[in-house]
């Protein structure tokens, strides 16, 4: 081995050696940070969706910015599932959970309803399953802490 070979395995190993075993979001600071950016991606992706069928962004993305909200919707309910108070969760959340669940799965079925929407009628499709989809005000208004 070169010893320019030598140095970069010996950097691989070592950055290897450092990761921990696992990755467990144990801390609570952890738990309610990720429920949050699932949130605002959330956030983020519809606006984006909405810009595209307002005719202010590229229409040529659509199918892909759809299936983007999709996807995070779908990571939106294993964020919630421990039970960590705080952030702007009520604690109902945990306390209704059934109903909070079904709420989160039925959003993501509406997503995924929305974004089949997009690649197989284009924008004028999309636009008819959008509202339904977007059920984000409804889950909000019971499980949601109101900004002051
Ligand atoms: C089934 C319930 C549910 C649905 C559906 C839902 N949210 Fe949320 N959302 C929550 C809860 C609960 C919180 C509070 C999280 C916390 O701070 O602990 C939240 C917080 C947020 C926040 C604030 C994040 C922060 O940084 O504090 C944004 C932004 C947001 N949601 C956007 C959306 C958008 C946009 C949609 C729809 C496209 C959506 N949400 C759908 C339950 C939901």
């Amino acid at each position: 081995m070169t010893r320019l070979l030598q140095f970069a395995a010996g950097l691989a190993f070592a950055a290897v050696a450092t990761l921990p075993a696992t990755v467990h979001a144990t801390d609570s600071t952890d738990v309610i940070d990720y429920r949050k950016n699932v949130m605002k991606s959330l956030s983020a992706a519809s606006a984006g969706l909405n810009a595209i069928l307002q005719g202010k962004a590229p229409a040529e993305n659509l199918v892909l910015q759809a299936e983007t909200l999709r996807i995070i919707a779908t990571t939106a309910l294993i964020a919630f599932e421990p039970n960590v108070e705080g952030g702007d969760s009520k604690p109902e959340v945990w306390a209704k959970w059934a109903d909070f669940s079904a709420k989160m799965k039925a959003f993501e079925a509406g997503t995924a309803d929305l974004a089949k929407a997009a690649k197989e009628g284009g924008v004028a499709a999309a636009q008819g399953k959008v509202q339904a989809a977007l059920t984000c005000k409804g889950c909000h208004d019971v499980y949601r802490v109101p900004k002051k």
